[in-house]
């Protein structure tokens, strides 16, 4: 008999459950919350702040004015084992406020209920006025050396290593959106270079709305909700959106690309990022390019279906921010190569015939390769999201020597908007002195005083010329590292309210772009196009965006056309004949698999399906992929191997491939009034399961069963011998061939022609 009491010997017995679960959990699937596991009472031995886990990291701990301080990252968190005021004054109750007695009231006096609350009450900033809802990542980025022909800039150098802060958003929605949303996304990456930081503010997609930033507020106000009821959030399918885009057709192209699968993403970490615009290096004797900046990921450019988007924003609306932390966290971590495309710097900045100030028009690949000149990898995750993701601040004009800006008037007024927004989204002039804005280079630039000034400057004579500092802080010469602008010489002009001729082709790439994608694709943006404007009230805005469409594309137009239930009206401008840019399309590739969510359906009761169960848990990790063991119960399975889902809390949704190793019966929730997902009672396989595998052949994924598991495949509806279905004898050997399948993204066969 056991002495101890019965429910210390419960608690002794679930404890080593728990830890026998770890142990078996080697390597661990991500999303661990802290550094060490938590006691189940709370703990009361003071003891200092745990360490940031393994896959994070803070920003280096430099003074404001860019000094290496030597002091560990930690050094910016908590410190001391005990609960202080934020003067460092040790407390002995945060519990209860001082009162006149239990019953209170409470009193003035409270210094440290004033303290707690008053800060509380002040603990929001602004959200972005775009791109409110991001998540972010650091990295290194090292330069290849090919790009040192044509630019100076020192962190571009064969082998140098540059720490780099990168954010991706959404455009549309609050900070509390969902990260699916059909929605162009923002890849914002911060190189802090030896020479001063250098921002690469982008997006995934290489074109944009507007030709001009004086229309930027046009357009985020006709995309954002509608100002009487506030809906619908983060989405464009709404009247207002298409009302700006029929009637300013330049926006016709970036639409495009929208409505396709590049604008709901399978993940950040397989988007193409481009820098838009094009922009002008500089090479060490001072000739200069023309050159436009693209991202390529390692992984491929992937994206979700519309379905598992849609289901996604209910299921997971956090699902691109996990998947990006989840990948750093299980050491699959995020790559990118940098590109450019270099043109000659001619007065009249166009590439065969396409302008280069013109942020609508992309310059197709085959025309102009795209020429590695670097390579980024994200290696930690933020420590703490405000502090970093949501305080780092972006600026198109944080520039260093050897890249400048171009005349393109959207960079333009970008180069106005992004410092003039951060004044009041961070709250005064000093943000670039918060710990993730700080520059790695010295910082002298006379700057004074305002709130939050957290530099100390010594010396009294903050202005130039000076003698009483002996005349520092001294401009530096070319051969000093200087930002020098490109002498370009400007056109004799008159100062007029107009675009170049050649802004008025607003067609023709949109075209272009159509014609280079898949059957599969085109269906996709189809599907898109009928979705978005059948959620329009108006009618006449549907007719008048069907008149853009028929000027992109008569075919696009028809098909849109007839998903709306009206006539298809005529181009009424000459369409002019474009080749295809076979680049365009993300269908064909073969890419890595690292980071892939692997779903394995067991059935607890049934010992063959659980035979061999820990081997091909290891076999999805050493082939880079997460497996998610997926059960009609939590707890352990088998030899005491941990569930990750349950029929209940799992969704195809979340999983790039399938793995049926069992056929289980109907659980004991699986009832419809408890579990929508349960559907009509039934015998044989568990409903929930029978759907796991509906909507994986739905949605292309790669599919493979043995044993028992084969019940389970027929029963979703997917047979041996269908596209991505894989048959075998055991587990090993059918993951073997799914992780092949899993190469090409999807059995792209699957979708109808
Ligand atoms: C090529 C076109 C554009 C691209 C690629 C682009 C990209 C981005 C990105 C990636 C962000 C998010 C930065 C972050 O993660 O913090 C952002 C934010 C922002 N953008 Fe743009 N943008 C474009 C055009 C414009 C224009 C034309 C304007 C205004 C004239 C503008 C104003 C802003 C503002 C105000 C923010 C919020 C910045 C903040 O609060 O820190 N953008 N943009």
């Amino acid at each position: 008999m056991d002495p101890k009491k019965p429910a210390e010997a419960i608690k002794e017995a679930a404890g080593a459950v728990v830890s026998k679960a770890a142990s078996l959990l080697e390597p661990t699937v991500p999303g661990v919350p802290a550094p060490e596991p938590p006691s189940l009472e709370e703990p009361t031995q003071p003891r200092g702040p745990l360490p940031p886990k393994p896959d994070q990291d803070g920003p280096q701990t430099r003074t404001a004015t860019g000094a290496e301080t030597g002091a560990p990252k930690t050094a910016v968190g908590p410190q001391g084992a005990h609960l202080t005021t934020a003067d460092g004054l040790r407390l002995r109750d945060t519990d209860h406020s001082l009162k006149a007695g239990p019953r209170g009231p409470t009193l003035m006096q409270d210094h440290h209920l004033r303290e707690k609350i008053t800060h509380f009450d002040h603990e929001r900033i602004p959200e972005r006025v775009v791109h409110a809802r991001g998540s972010a990542a650091h990295g290194v980025f090292v330069g290849y050396g090919t790009a040192t022909p044509v630019c100076r800039a020192g962190f571009l150098a064969e082998g140098v290593e540059t720490p780099v802060f990168v954010r991706f958003s959404t455009v549309l929605g609050s900070r509390g959106s969902a990260d699916t949303v059909r929605d162009t996304r923002g890849f914002a990456t911060k190189f802090y270079t030896e020479e001063g930081t250098f921002d690469l503010v982008g997006n995934n997609i290489p074109v944009f709305f507007i030709q001009d930033g004086i229309k930027f507020p046009d357009v985020v106000h006709a995309a954002k909700p509608h100002p009487d009821r506030e809906i619908p959030q983060a989405q464009s399918a709404h009247d207002t959106f298409w009302d700006f885009v029929s009637l300013h057709t330049e926006a016709q192209h970036h639409t495009l690309w929208n409505m396709s699968d590049r604008g709901i993403p399978r993940s950040f970490r397989m988007m193409e990022g481009f820098g838009v615009h094009t922009f002008r290096l500089t090479d060490a004797d001072g000739g200069t390019s023309l050159v436009k900046f693209h991202w390529k990921p390692r992984l491929g450019v992937h994206s979700l279906t519309w379905e598992e988007a849609q289901l996604l924003g209910g299921i997971d609306p956090d699902f691109h921010r996990r998947d990006l932390a989840d990948a750093i966290e299980a050491g699959a971590r995020p790559e990118w190569e940098l590109g450019i495309q270099v043109f000659p710097d001619t007065p009249a900045q166009t590439f065969e015939g396409i302008d280069l100030l013109d942020p609508t028009k992309i310059v197709p690949e085959e025309l102009a390769p795209v020429q590695p000149i670097g390579r980024m990898t994200l290696t930690h995750n933020p420590t703490n999201f405000f502090a970093e993701t949501e305080q780092v601040a972006f600026h198109v004009g944080h520039l260093v020597p050897g890249v400048d800006v171009t005349d393109d008037p959207l960079l333009q007024a970008r180069l106005f908007s992004y410092l003039d927004t951060q004044l009041t989204r961070l709250g005064g002039p000093n943000f670039k002195q918060i710990p993730i804005n700080r520059p790695h280079a010295p910082v002298n630039d006379m700057l004074r005083d305002g709130f939050h000034y957290d530099a100390v400057p010594g010396g009294v004579a903050p202005y130039r010329p000076n003698s009483l500092d002996g005349g520092c802080p001294f401009v530096a010469g070319a051969d000093e590292h200087a930002f020098v602008e490109a002498p370009v010489r400007i056109p004799d002009s008159a100062k007029v309210r107009e675009a170049p001729a050649s802004f008025a082709d607003h067609f023709s790439q949109a075209r272009l772009f159509w014609r280079s994608m898949s059957p599969v694709e085109q269906q996709h943006i189809v599907l898109a196009y009928t979705f978005e404007l059948g959620k329009c009230y108006e009618q006449a805005i549907k007719e008048r965006q069907l008149r853009a469409l028929a000027n992109i594309d008569a075919e696009l137009c028809d098909r849109v056309a007839a998903g709306l239930g009206l006539p298809a009206p005529e181009a009424s401008e000459p369409q002019a004949d474009v080749a295809p840019s076979p680049a365009l399309s993300q269908v064909g590739g073969e890419w890595p698999t690292e980071g892939r969510m692997v779903g394995i359906v067991v059935d607890a009761d049934d010992p063959g399906s659980l035979e061999g169960l820990p081997t091909l848990r290891s076999a999805v990790f050493a082939a880079g992929g997460v497996p998610l063991v997926v059960a009609g119960h939590g707890g352990l399975v088998g030899d005491g191997v941990a569930v990750q889902r349950t029929f209940a809390t799992g969704r195809s949704v979340e999983l790039d491939a399938l793995l049926l190793a069992g056929a289980p019966g109907p659980a004991a929730d699986a009832i419809p009034s408890r579990d929508v997902k349960a559907g009509a009672a039934s015998l044989g396989v568990d409903p929930r399961v029978r759907l796991l595998v509906e909507e994986c052949f739905r949605h292309a994924k790669a599919i493979g069963a043995w044993g028992p598991g084969v019940e389970a495949l027929t029963a979703g509806g997917a047979t041996e011998g269908d596209a991505g279905v894989v048959v075998g004898n055991d587990g090993e050997t059918v993951l073997a061939e799914v992780m092949g399948l899993l190469g090409s993204h999807r059995a792209w066969q699957r979708f109808p022609a």
